[in-house]
């Protein structure tokens, strides 16, 4: 379908989000044929944890989350210095709470989740407790130089509807008064200034179609129709992915949160496409022996609920190095990334972008403790396997040839009903009062 503007329905979509505003918001509007399911009346029924999204996104066949298709982080700043008061705490929760009000908690309403920063909690005098791992971000490789995130705090927005984020984010803005049909009673931005605005997507089909014209993705388009990622392949197999549960902080003021450490990595794919096989981006993706067993066909949706990488391949790594002088991404990560007892540990639930017109992938992390994230990518840089002369520190080292970390940023995702403007000892002054 073409409308006035010459425009096709799916065009218009693709470079909505990441536009933003009233126009890109109209534009989808003029589309939506479908009503976008409401909050529930009783705020009560919704799940303490932010990050309780698993029963709230669709799955495939094979019980895989597939996460919204459109997704949005603003970062927010509080203007001045000092800790923020009460009237601030109640605009920020009078703004999420309309959001709770105005769509249903699903993928067809929309997904949310407010999240701060070691910056944030330094305003205040007190310390955090030690039950909260939160350090600063730092450089996590010894080949990355990334910009930190400080900003005081992080709104994810999620949908598989366009027009929904949009609408939750002009609303949020103060740019519309009310947000799918409920009125808005205070903007976000009377508390929180928004410092940043990215931008995203997953799902089978968009890379491809967003693929050409993008630095970073050769002219060729090579990003298979059926790649929910730019690299070709699914991610986040069930059993693959830590449960919502083991990620929760346990103890303490901020029990049934999380830490979320959200990187930006730039991808070039040129010679991912260019100079690699099918059968070696298998190996350097997910291990030379899913290369070698033909484990993994087109973008991997036979492989089930399970990457396949079992606890042999990650013990005969340096053997696999040896032998076949690579070593896979997925295989090198789970070293870090499973208990003794084989529970894996961190929540990834990353998706791509098109923002400043490069193909990037914005990667939000969830584990109990920021220093597990710190842990597992240490894995992942597989610096100790280039003691073997055909592993260098990026190349044949998985997938580190092709992507470059841009920026990287911790947060505390607090339970709800700490999740506006929290003191380091959880308590929220100036609400319920
Ligand atoms: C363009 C960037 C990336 C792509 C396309 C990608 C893709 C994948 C794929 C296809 C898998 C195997 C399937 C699965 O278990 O989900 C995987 C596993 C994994 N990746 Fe990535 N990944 C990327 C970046 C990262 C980064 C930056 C980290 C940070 C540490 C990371 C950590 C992991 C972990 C922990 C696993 C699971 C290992 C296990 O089985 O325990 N990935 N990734």
């Amino acid at each position: 379908m073409v409308d006035e503007s010459g425009w096709t329905r799916r065009e218009t979509l693709k470079v909505a989000v990441a536009a933003g505003g009233a126009a890109a918001l109209s534009a989808c509007l003029d589309r939506a044929d479908e009503p976008v399911p409401d909050g529930p009346e009783d705020l009560s029924s919704l799940p303490e944890r932010q990050h309780a999204w698993n029963d709230r996104v669709r799955t495939d066949e094979h019980g895989n989350r597939l996460l919204p298709r459109h997704q949005i982080l603003l970062y927010l700043t509080l203007p001045g210095d000092g800790s923020p008061g009460p009237d601030a705490r109640r605009t920020v929760e009078s703004a999420l709470r309309t959001l709770d009000r105005a769509y249903e908690r699903s993928h067809d309403g929309l997904l949310s989740s407010i999240a701060y920063s070691p910056r944030y909690f330094a305003r205040f005098d007190d310390d955090l407790p030690d039950s909260v791992d939160l350090p600063e971000p730092r450089a996590l490789s010894p080949f990355e130089t990334p910009t930190f995130d400080r900003q005081d705090a992080l709104l994810h927005l999620a949908s598989d509807r366009a027009d929904v984020v949009l609408e939750a984010e002009e609303g949020l803005r103060g740019r519309r008064s009310t947000v799918n049909g409920v009125e808005m009673e205070a903007p976000l931005t009377d508390a929180l200034d928004v410092a940043d605005r990215r931008t995203g997507f997953v799902g089978a089909g968009m890379p491809a179609e967003r693929q050409g014209d993008l630095n970073g993705v050769p002219d060729s388009n090579p990003v298979p129709e059926a790649s929910p990622l730019f690299m070709g392949f699914m991610a986040g197999f069930r059993e693959n992915q830590a449960t919502e549960d083991y990620v929760t902080v346990r103890s303490g003021p901020f029990a049934g949160g999380t830490t979320k450490h959200v990187s930006n990595l730039r991808m070039r794919l040129g010679d991912w496409y260019g100079e690699q096989s099918f059968d070696e981006r298998v190996a350097e993706m997910f291990s030379p022996v899913h290369a070698e067993r033909d484990l993994v066909e087109g973008v991997g949706e036979n492989l089930g609920a399970s990457s396949g990488i079992t606890p042999e391949i990650v013990d005969e790594i340096g053997e696999h190095a040896r032998e076949y002088a690579r070593v896979g991404h997925a295989q090198k990560a789970a070293r870090a990334n499973r208990t003794d007892d084989g529970t894996v540990r961190t929540l990834r639930r990353h998706f791509e972008s098109t923002d400043d017109g490069e193909a990037s992938l914005h990667f939000p992390s969830l584990q109990s403790g920021i220093s597990t994230f710190e842990e597992v990518r240490a894995a992942m840089n597989g610096t100790d396997l280039t003691e073997v002369p055909t592993i260098r520190q990026r190349a044949n080292n998985g997938i580190l040839e092709y992507i470059f970390v841009k920026r990287r940023g911790n947060f505390l995702v607090p339970p709800r009903s700490l999740r506006a403007l929290p003191t380091p000892a959880g308590a929220t002054p100036g609400l319920g009062d």
